[in-house]
């Protein structure tokens, strides 16, 4: 018996990995956490499966799920949103796993943040104006922040910022931003990622809480950095048409003329 672990995407049904559509599809048992996975993700469980949402249960009773179909001789598809990587609580449940000697696999998802850049059709990592990408969040009711890891730190790196589960926190997020950024820094709201309701908010740093609006509670991720501008940046030498590199050896002296694409 084993547990597998499935990052179920950011929401588009179509957007889950084939290998966890066919591990859905072999288990009897489907654990989802809540409406952030939809519906035609549950639809690959297959015929009679429990399926439980655990969004109103606390650890004890998802572990008590979990327990129950191991007596069983049953294999769990455990769904999380999004990626397992990041805000998916996989972490507590393997070590409870490890200590009740039940094996596990995990499957990656396609995280929120990466849905929220093909929304904006952003790379946002552009040469020349951000190579780092900082997922992160503000402090909530149930989670504090460790003490290094301050929005005003990671601000002063100018890094491509993606602010998960800090909706609510908006105005005061451009506020702590705007003496980093400027005023003008481009940013951009994107809620509900690949959902039919998704929705693009795009405006400067100082301007996004009026350009969002009230509406926009929960869901969305807030992105900030130069990037997003998708101008003012230099091209990538990699394509570049004299750039000496082994795929693309620029004469017969290049270190790399001796290769052949077999090589490597
Ligand atoms: C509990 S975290 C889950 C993150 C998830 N594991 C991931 O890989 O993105 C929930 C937060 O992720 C973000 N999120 C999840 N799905 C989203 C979507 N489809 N569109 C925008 N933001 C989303 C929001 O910031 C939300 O508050």
């Amino acid at each position: 018996m084993k547990v597998h672990f499935i990052g179920a995407g950011p929401g588009a049904p179509d957007l889950l990995t084939l290998r966890g559509r066919d591990l859905i599809a072999a288990c009897p048992v489907c654990l989802y956490a809540g409406s952030l996975v939809p519906e035609a993700v549950l639809a690959h469980c297959p015929p009679g499966a429990r399926v439980v949402n655990t969004a109103p249960m606390d650890l004890d009773g998802i572990m008590a799920e979990i327990d129950a179909a191991r007596e069983a001789g049953q294999d769990v598809a455990r769904l999380h949103s999004g990626d397992l990587s990041v805000w998916s609580a996989m972490g507590e449940q393997l070590r409870r796993l490890d200590a009740m000697g039940i094996a596990y696999t995990v499957t990656p998802g396609v995280p929120s943040f990466a849905a929220a850049a093909a929304a904006l059709g952003a790379e946002l990592t552009l040469p020349g104006l951000a190579q780092s990408v900082v997922l992160t969040r503000t402090p909530g009711r149930a989670s504090a922040m460790p003490p290094g890891e301050r929005l005003e730190a990671f601000a002063a790196t100018g890094a491509t910022l993606a602010l998960h589960l800090s909706i609510g926190r908006l105005a005061e997020i451009v506020a702590t931003l705007v003496p980093h950024y400027g005023a003008d820094c481009p940013a951009a709201i994107v809620h509900r990622a690949s959902w039919p309701d998704e929705r693009v908010v795009r405006a400067p740093l100082a301007a996004l809480a009026e350009a969002a609006g009230a509406e926009i509670t929960r869901t969305a991720l807030i992105l900030v950095g130069p990037a997003l501008a998708r101008e003012g940046f230099d091209e990538s030498r990699l394509y570049a048409a004299d750039y000496d590199r082994r795929y693309r050896p620029q004469s017969a002296e290049s270190p790399w003329a001796e290769w052949t694409h077999g090589d490597d």
